[in-house]
């Protein structure tokens, strides 16, 4: 499959929203807003990944630097276009992207019965760190 690797514009977020619904890890998570993908773009335009086969949108990730922290999420590949390198060629822009902007530790978040995307974080290279737990707060507006 031949397969170009791109930044998105806010011209693709409800594509890519809508991708999502159907490709991505979306267990116990806040649900995407095209909002939110917008800020993530203008705030900084190379964050977000796209595969491309042709104009078909086969797979997604954020690659998110924020000067201090390097961190990988809504890593996707369209269902039917699993097993077949997606994956790994949109890690290799990613971690190619933070690497170059300074990174010297990546991190992603994986859900704990995930078995297929520990496996892809497991073979990158990735280890569940033991000692230490996400704390969150939602934000109430
Ligand atoms: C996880 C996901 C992104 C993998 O995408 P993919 O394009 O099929 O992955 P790739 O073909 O690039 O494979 C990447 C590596 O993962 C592993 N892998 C892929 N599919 C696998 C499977 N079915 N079983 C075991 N390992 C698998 C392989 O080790 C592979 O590396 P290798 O080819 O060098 O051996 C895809 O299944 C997906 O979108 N799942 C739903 C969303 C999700 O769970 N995302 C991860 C959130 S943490």
């Amino acid at each position: 499959m031949s397969l170009v690797i791109r930044s998105a514009t806010t011209a693709d977020v409800p594509e890519v929203v809508a991708f999502w619904a159907v490709a991505g890890e979306n267990d116990d998570r806040p649900t995407d807003s095209e909002g939110a993908v917008v800020r993530l773009v203008e705030r900084d335009p190379d964050a977000l990944l796209l595969a491309l086969n042709g104009d078909v949108l086969v797979g997604t990730v954020v690659a998110g630097w924020d000067g201090w922290r390097a961190h990988l999420y809504r890593l996707a590949v369209l269902p039917e276009r699993r097993g077949q390198g997606v994956a790994n060629a949109l890690l290799d822009a990613a971690e190619e992207r933070l690497v170059r902007l300074g990174a010297g530790r990546l991190d992603a978040m994986v859900l704990d019965g995930n078995e297929l995307g520990q496996a892809v974080w497991r073979k990158r290279g990735f280890a569940r760190q033991q000692r230490w737990g996400r704390w969150v707060k939602p934000v109430v507006r």
